[in-house]
């Protein structure tokens, strides 16, 4: 399980979280909506480590992360897939060096064992063997999201985090990425957060959603309860005028 319990986070003056709070279960999907810059991608970074909270807490099984030594941190994100916002390949190595990349570093396993780990995550991902040969310039944009998803997957992790895993594809690309996500869940069990702009992948993937807003949980829920909420603000974020300003401004 991940628990949020009131994080508190600030670049300067700029509060970005302030008393966040949030519980995600064993093998959930936790679908994360919010306007861009609301904190969406800062929340997740402290499950991995890659921010501190200034107050309040993150855990993960029941450790708390910012308390972690460097050791304790590294056994943690070996069971922590993160599927970053901008795919972020190394351009310059094959596709199937880059999903090896993070089972390497890790040295747990021989080399033909991490070729058959690759093999399968990327045919986990609907891609076939020979795209491990082919450089990331080669792909599409669609097909690097996969790739990214199947390194995440490669290291077989307990969680998931997909940080806007469909923003900038196309309808049918963002469905077969939807899939793969429920896949992930039904088939290997895995415990998801996915961070989304995107209503209909959210309804899709999610188990329950949570809207973040001026740096809390606004309203967390199953999908039917976020799709039928009355609360305002959720109501014009799932509207489709996410990309509007939020009604009640700065001083609510
Ligand atoms: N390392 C950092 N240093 C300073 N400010 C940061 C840092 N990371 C994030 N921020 C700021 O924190 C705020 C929240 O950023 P974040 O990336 O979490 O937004 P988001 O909800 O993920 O948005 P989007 O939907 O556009 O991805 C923004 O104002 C951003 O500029
Ligand atoms: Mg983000």
């Amino acid at each position: 399980m991940i628990r949020f319990d009131n994080l508190h986070k600030a670049f300067g003056t700029n509060e970005v979280l302030r008393g966040f709070s949030l519980d995600v279960h064993e093998g959930e999907t936790m679908v994360v909506i919010g306007y861009s810059g609301s904190g969406k991608s800062v929340a997740i970074k402290h499950i991995v480590g890659l921010l501190e909270p200034d107050a309040g807490s993150v855990h993960v099984d029941g450790l708390d992360v910012a308390t972690l030594t460097r050791q304790e941190l590294y056994a943690l994100r070996a069971k922590i897939g993160y599927v970053f916002q901008f795919a972020a390949l190394f351009d310059s190595v094959t596709i199937a060096d880059n999903v090896a990349m993070g089972l390497r570093k890790q040295g747990l396993l021989t080399e033909p064992e991490i070729a058959e780990r690759v093999h399968e995550a990327l045919n986990l991902v609907d891609l076939e063997d020979d795209v491990g040969t082919k450089l990331p310039a080669e792909l599409s944009g669609g097909m690097r999201k996969r790739v990214g998803i199947a390194r995440a997957i490669a290291l077989r992790p307990k969680y998931l985090l997909y940080d806007e895993p469909t923003t900038g594809l196309d309808p049918v690309t963002s469905a077969i990425i939807d899939a793969l996500m429920l896949r992930m869940q039904k088939q290997l069990g895995v415990t998801g957060i996915v961070i989304t702009h995107d209503m209909r992948s959210a309804y899709t993937v999610g188990t329950r959603i949570a809207m973040l807003y001026e740096g809390r949980v606004q309203q967390v829920g199953t999908v039917d309860e976020i799709k039928h909420s009355t609360d305002p603000l959720v109501r014009q974020f799932v509207e489709g005028r996410a990309e509007l300003e939020p009604v009640g401004g700065a001083g609510r």
